[in-house]
């Protein structure tokens, strides 16, 4: 059987599942990017870190599916929240995303990536189904004994996260102040949240037809403190937190 894609940016962001490969794992590196390739709980799967960025992931996405040739792909990681309800510890599921700094205008539509004529990539509803029973389920049975109770004090904005479906919006820019991200969020009303790779590789699994999923933990709220609570969330939370939901998705 083909194997599963698992995408992140940054090693912390799914540490666990890293460290939890298996004996059958073998690497490649391939343009500086080490893709592990192995089989758990009977699933063969493909993992790799992109680096930050739309070029990064969209060139990574590409090896997975050309050299892999990967069935679907899954990216996880991180986000700075954008609208009022998604708060920091949150749970973000890409149901449709777009890049929030593409703008060949007047030649084509703001947002819109030119001669392909699309604006949102839609995640594949399968999976995305499957990633939020995942999701459920590891914030129902695990979530409570996952984080020491000062953890969830200090980095929680909520008791228990909550969980949202919608739209991601994604660009090369970490944004870290008030003002862009109300802009982003007066041209797009719906973006939950933002962060640097999705809309690449979502464009990239919509060109080849490969089914594509996303899902996001909000780090921190695209303000001045952005910088701050992203990079403490990155060393403190998210080694534990993407790794468990993903370890339930292959289990499916
Ligand atoms: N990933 C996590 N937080 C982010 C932010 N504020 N901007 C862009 N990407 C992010």
């Amino acid at each position: 059987e083909a194997p599963i894609g698992i995408m992140a940016a940054l090693e912390q962001e799914i540490a666990v599942i890293l460290q939890n490969m298996g004996e059958s794992v073998s690497v490649h590196l391939i343009a500086g990017r080490r893709y592990y390739q192995g089989q758990l709980d009977g699933q063969h799967y493909v993992v790799v870190l992109s680096r930050i960025g739309k070029v990064a992931a969209a060139s990574t996405a590409t090896t997975l599916i050309n050299k892999f040739g990967v069935r679907s792909v899954v990216f996880a990681g991180l986000a700075g929240g954008v609208h009022p309800d998604a708060l920091i510890g949150d749970i973000v599921i890409g149901s449709s995303i777009y890049q929030h700094d593409l703008d060949a205008s007047p030649l084509f539509p703001k947002f819109s990536v030119p001669l392909l004529n699309k604006t949102f990539f839609d995640s594949d509803d399968v999976l995305s189904n499957t990633i939020k029973q995942s999701c459920l389920d590891y914030l129902d049975n695990d979530f409570d004994t996952a984080f020491k109770p000062e953890q969830k004090q200090r980095f929680f904005q909520r008791q228990k996260p909550q969980f949202h479906v919608g739209l991601i919006g994604s660009g090369d820019l970490f944004v870290n102040a008030l003002e862009k991200q109300n802009q982003i969020a007066e041209q797009m009303p719906d973006t939950l949240c933002v962060e640097m790779e999705g809309a690449a590789v979502a464009q990239v699994c919509y060109e080849y037809d490969i089914p594509f999923a996303i899902f996001r933990i909000i780090s921190d709220r695209a303000d001045s403190n952005a910088i701050m609570d992203f990079n403490e969330f990155l060393s403190e939370i998210a080694p534990n937190y993407a790794s468990p939901i993903l370890r339930r998705l292959l289990q499916r």
